[in-house]
């Protein structure tokens, strides 16, 4: 009933004129050539944080959540926690509108508190500009009975469905409806129940995160097998533990939670994220570079780490993070991607560009989302050697890349694209840059404190 997204592709033109139209278009513009070097400070991790601040829906009481990324994502998210009635105050941006600095000079903290839980609505609006919406239907449905989440479309990665959250929340005992594009999921008070959470192409990470963050007040005991065993959800158990839940097995494919009455309010740091840590030790090899990252956890990124190496990457723990360099022409490789703790495809795209130089033929394989290679044609453009053959690209090596007008078409084929662009020859322009800002905080500053030449720029 409630399987794939039977309009992908026409919603997915529809969303991007319509988010366009209402946004001030800016572009990069890249001089590639320039070898990186420094040290650049890994962010709080998005995709942890958009479950963690949905959690706050599951008390009354305040919640404090510190290294949350400053991004666009993010404050969609706070948007859309404001219309189900919680206030949102984020101090590193009130302290920057205070005249206190240029930039976000906090810990990232964002204090949550729901004051009023009579509208549970996440309106088409909302959820159109941000899939991860959809991590709000199992707190609200936990804590006040009820929720009317919008049905996500698909996105430029392909369909995306749902139907495994729904099962899941069915399993606790959730009566669930469409009505107008809306699911409408109801229930007394869930009741505990063993649930298994595989799909098609493995298991689910946000799926994982609101069955089991409805789950805490359920009655009785949830076993999830074949849950997400991604740092993410770990990130959100602990956050949930802290707040008085009952989980157990977090990071593994069978999570226990036993149910309790109520939960209290959190303080939680959000984890680094490993996919931009990934893009930045990328960044650095790509550019025959050598980079420090601080803040960054080498245990979040060992199939990653693992992968660069076997090309003759250098990637040594130091300092809390790691220093990756790089100084002579990569081999090629083969690599598939897999839910954690394989290689992430968030990062897929990104290995392509650096593969783009390698010296011979490597094989790239997407087994979470094989229709995620959007960043292919744009890398055409660039001169490189690409073939794909359904859901595996074969890359050849070509000796240098060429700098074009290129398009950003989701998150993490624009990051690709950018990488592509610090090592062409000549000046890259991305335009449609609002993708990258959806998950990279200020990107362009990062980098350009590492030695590349990239200017963002409006896009008339
Ligand atoms: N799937 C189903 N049914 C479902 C849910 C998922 O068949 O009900 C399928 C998907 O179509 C896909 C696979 O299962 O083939 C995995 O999807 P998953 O549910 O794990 O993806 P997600 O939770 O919606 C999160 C990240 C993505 C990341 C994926 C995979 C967030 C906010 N998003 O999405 O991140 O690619 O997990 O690791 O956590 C990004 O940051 O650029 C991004 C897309």
């Amino acid at each position: 009933m409630f399987g794939l997204s039977p309009t992908g592709a026409v919603w997915c033109a529809y969303l991007a004129a319509s988010m366009e139209a209402e946004m001030a278009l800016e572009k990069f513009i890249i001089n590639g050539g320039r070898r990186l070097t420094g040290t650049v400070q890994i962010s709080g991790a998005k995709n942890s944080a958009l479950p963690i601040l949905a959690a706050a829906l599951l008390t009354d009481e305040p919640c404090t959540f510190s290294n949350v990324p400053d991004l666009a994502d993010i404050r969609a998210m706070t948007d859309l926690l404001g219309d189900l009635g919680a206030e949102v105050f984020r101090e590193d941006r009130e302290a920057k509108a205070n005249g206190n600095g240029d930039e976000p000079s906090g810990d990232g903290s964002l204090k949550i508190c729901v004051t009023d839980e009579s509208d549970s609505h996440a309106k088409y609006e909302r959820v159109r500009k941000m899939r991860a919406s959809i991590s709000v239907l199992g707190p609200l449905l936990a804590k006040r009975g009820k929720a009317r989440v919008s049905m996500p479309g698909g996105c430029a990665i392909g369909s995306r469905p749902v139907n495994l959250h729904l099962r899941g929340l069915q399993a606790l005992g959730a009566k669930i409806e469409l009505d107008g594009g809306d699911i409408v999921a109801t229930a007394k008070r869930l009741k505990g129940a063993e649930i298994f959470l595989g799909g098609p192409f493995g298991s689910t990470v946000l799926g994982t995160a609101n069955v089991m963050s409805a789950a805490t007040l359920a009655k009785g005991t949830t076993l999830i097998e074949s849950a997400a065993c991604e740092p993410e959800v770990v990130d959100l158990a602990d956050c949930l533990n802290s707040m008085g839940a009952k989980i157990s097995g977090a990071g593994s494919p069978r999570i226990i939670i036993e149910g309790v009455d109520q939960l209290a309010g959190a303080n939680h740091e959000v984890i680094p994220d490993r996919i931009e840590a990934g893009t930045f030790l990328i960044a650095s090899a790509i550019t025959n570079g050598d980079v420090h990252l601080a803040n960054c956890r080498l245990d979040h990124l060992m199939a990653v780490i693992d992968k660069l190496r076997e090309v003759g990457v250098i990637v040594e723990k130091s300092n809390g993070g790691a220093t990756v360099s790089s100084a002579r022409r990569l081999e090629p490789t083969d690599a598939t991607t897999q839910p954690f703790p394989g290689f992430p495809t968030d990062l897929q795209a990104q290995l392509m560009s650096l593969l783009c130089l390698s010296d011979g033929n490597s094989a790239i394989t997407e087994k979470v989302f094989p229709d995620r290679f959007m960043h292919v044609a744009e890398l055409l453009r660039m001169g490189a050697n690409i073939r794909k053959e359904g859901p595996t690209t074969i890359v050849t090596g070509v000796k240098h890349l060429v700098g074009a007008p290129v398009m950003a078409s989701d998150l993490r084929a624009s990051a690709a694209l950018v990488l592509a662009g610090l090592v062409a020859k000549g000046t890259t322009t991305i335009s449609r840059v609002y993708h990258i800002d959806r998950g990279y905080e200020r990107i362009e500053a990062k980098l350009a404190a590492l030695g590349a030449d990239i200017q963002r720029a409006a896009d008339n």
